[in-house]
């Protein structure tokens, strides 16, 4: 068989291409496989650390280093999709499979059967769509974990939520002012 002779001449990609969840997901699990980047996180035994790294296509991307006992509480993400992957450790993930309003109330009360858990041991990842609600937590005793977060677009906000049993209730949304 001979090599097509009519192949099209290879065009760039679309500048503005915007990752999909399946690029993001590709790109932690690539990077948390990367044991260099991975030693370069410093760790604190009091509280998480973090490194900014570029993530594809203009996506926002952290190192983040888990002692142990550590979470992030419940939160989601806006309009971003994200993914994570875990290098070091084991994160577990609780999260919601019901898409919430995004706009509009301060509480409500889940169904029953929305609870849903998962372990990320090293070398796991997940990726998730818009208006994922999730925590994430090392739930481990004595180990550090450290994992890499992939998010696009860049995080415009993250809103966060206390859960007292089947109630979700809005504390506040955070914005990138209030990272720095
Ligand atoms: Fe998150």
């Amino acid at each position: 068989m001979s090599a097509p002779t009519h192949a099209p001449a290879p065009v760039s990609a679309p500048a503005a291409a915007s990752p999909t969840t399946a690029e993001l997901l590709a790109f932690v699990l690539r990077t948390a496989a990367d044991p260099e980047l991975v030693a370069s996180l410093p760790l604190d035994p009091e509280g998480r650390t973090w490194i900014r790294l570029d993530g594809p296509g203009g996506s926002e991307a952290w190192l983040i280093g888990w002692p142990p006992g550590t979470g992030t509480g419940w939160h989601d993400h806006a309009e971003s999709r994200g993914a994570f992957a875990t290098a070091r450790g084991k994160l577990t993930e609780r999260s919601l499979a019901v898409r919430l309003p995004s706009e509009g109330w301060r509480s409500l009360e889940l169904a029953p059967d929305v609870d849903r858990g998962r372990g990320v041991p090293a070398g796991a990842g997940r990726g998730f769509g818009e208006h994922h609600v999730h925590e994430v937590l090392n739930e481990s005793r004595t180990e550090h974990a450290v994992s890499v977060h992939a998010y696009y677009p860049p995080l415009p906000l993250i809103r966060r939520y206390s859960r007292t049993g089947p109630v979700l209730r809005l504390e506040h949304v955070e914005r990138p002012a209030d990272w720095q």
